[in-house]
């Protein structure tokens, strides 16, 4: 059988939010956010991983090339963020993500490993490098999945 060829990539964007100033209506917004990428990213066999810093997002979107586009079309036009801006678009050989959508915010539980990735004053210049929002939520999932107790998965 003939089996259709694909291609994976990759793309890493930044951007900032526009969401509510009260912690409450913050989290419900982001909720939103979740439920509606977590569905579209499921049919569409998307990975992807969502950074949040006070209000800057970075986001790496993995999959099929069409569908990486096509989802990323959508998220530049969401008016709950502005100034998206591509750091990065490539072939990869593998996925590296988990799961479909996830967000992560910066909270004291992570700080330390926020803290030492820099990337906040990056955010502030404009000018986020991709290797460090990749190696950034490389390092957050595998802390996140060592909890599980699953990182044996990942050697
Ligand atoms: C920061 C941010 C990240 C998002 N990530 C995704 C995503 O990974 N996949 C997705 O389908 N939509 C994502 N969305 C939501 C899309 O922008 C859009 O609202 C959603 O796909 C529904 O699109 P539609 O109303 O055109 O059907 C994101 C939105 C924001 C603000």
């Amino acid at each position: 059988m003939k089996s259709k060829r694909t291609t994976l990539v990759h793309l890493i964007y930044f951007s900032r939010l526009n969401l509510a100033a009260d912690a409450a209506g913050r989290t419900r917004q982001l909720g939103e956010i979740t439920r509606q990428a977590q569905k579209k990213n499921e049919f569409s066999v998307i990975t992807s991983f969502l950074l949040v810093e006070q209000n800057f997002a970075a986001q790496i979107i993995e999959g099929e090339r069409t569908s990486v586009n096509d989802t990323f079309g959508r998220i530049s036009n969401d008016t709950r963020h502005r100034d998206v801006q591509i750091v990065e678009w490539r072939e990869i050989v593998k996925r590296e993500f988990v799961n479909s959508f996830v967000t992560v915010i910066r909270n004291p539980a992570n700080d330390a490993i926020f803290q030492k990735a820099g990337l906040l004053p990056m955010f502030q210049r404009g000018t986020p490098k991709g290797g460090v929002i990749h190696s950034l939520a490389v390092a957050l999932q595998a802390e996140s999945l060592a909890k599980q107790g699953i990182d044996h998965l990942f050697v």
